[in-house]
């Protein structure tokens, strides 16, 4: 798995356009064990304080942790869609403040979210969102492991960590065309 674990590392070079990070950027949500350096957290949160929000008002708030004792209870904080924390070597939680903006704060977080998920991908670091935003007990167990005020909402958890699966890159011939309209709704033969 650490050969795999290095392949990945490679892919940092080998993708030389942003198309083809958005095919490889893929949800993975088994880790090895080998911690993710630094730099490469750094690098995730750089991109993430550059992403657009409303007015430019930056309603989020990462909260970063590589800390085991945290990390693992968080598996647990849904019963269905939060086992990548048993095996994250790290995770940026995004909370954000509702009152800095007119309800645009769930897509300037998730925003910043997707920023995060690529500059991951880009470097060949494994990711995956996990939703805390009124799923079950989620936000309270988050609030509580990570000390959140009251007055931020916890949009989501991202898990972190080097690649222990293999998925598939996107296939540009099988995507959603039909999602795609031209002029009117109706239109939609996509290419
Ligand atoms: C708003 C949002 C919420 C998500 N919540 C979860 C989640 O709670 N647990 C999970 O395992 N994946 C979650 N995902 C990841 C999606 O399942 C994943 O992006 C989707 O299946 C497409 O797969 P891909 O990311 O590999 O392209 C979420 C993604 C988004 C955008």
């Amino acid at each position: 798995m650490q050969i795999f674990s290095y392949l990945c590392t490679l892919i940092w070079i080998n993708m030389d356009s942003f198309e083809q990070l958005c095919q490889h950027r893929r949800s993975i949500r088994k880790y090895t064990n080998r911690p993710v350096e630094q730099e490469k957290i750094d690098y995730m949160l750089r991109c993430a304080l550059m992403s657009p929000s409303a007015k430019r008002t930056c309603p989020w708030e990462f909260i970063v942790t590589r800390d085991e004792a945290k990390l693992r209870p968080l598996a647990g904080c849904r019963t269905y869609g939060s086992q990548m924390f048993n095996t994250a070597t790290a995770a940026i939680i995004i909370a954000l403040d509702p009152t800095l903006c007119d309800n645009t704060w769930m897509a300037d977080g998730a925003i910043a979210a997707e920023h995060i998920l690529l500059a991951a991908a880009e470097q060949g670091v494994g990711a995956c969102w996990c939703h805390v935003y009124e799923r079950e007990g989620a936000p309270e167990l988050t609030r509580q492991l990570f000390d959140i005020p009251e007055d931020k909402v916890v949009l989501c958890a991202i898990a972190l960590g080097y690649p222990d699966e293999e998925r598939q890159d996107y296939d540009l011939t099988k995507l959603k065309y039909d999602k795609i309209h031209n002029e009117t709704y109706h239109c939609n033969n996509g290419r």
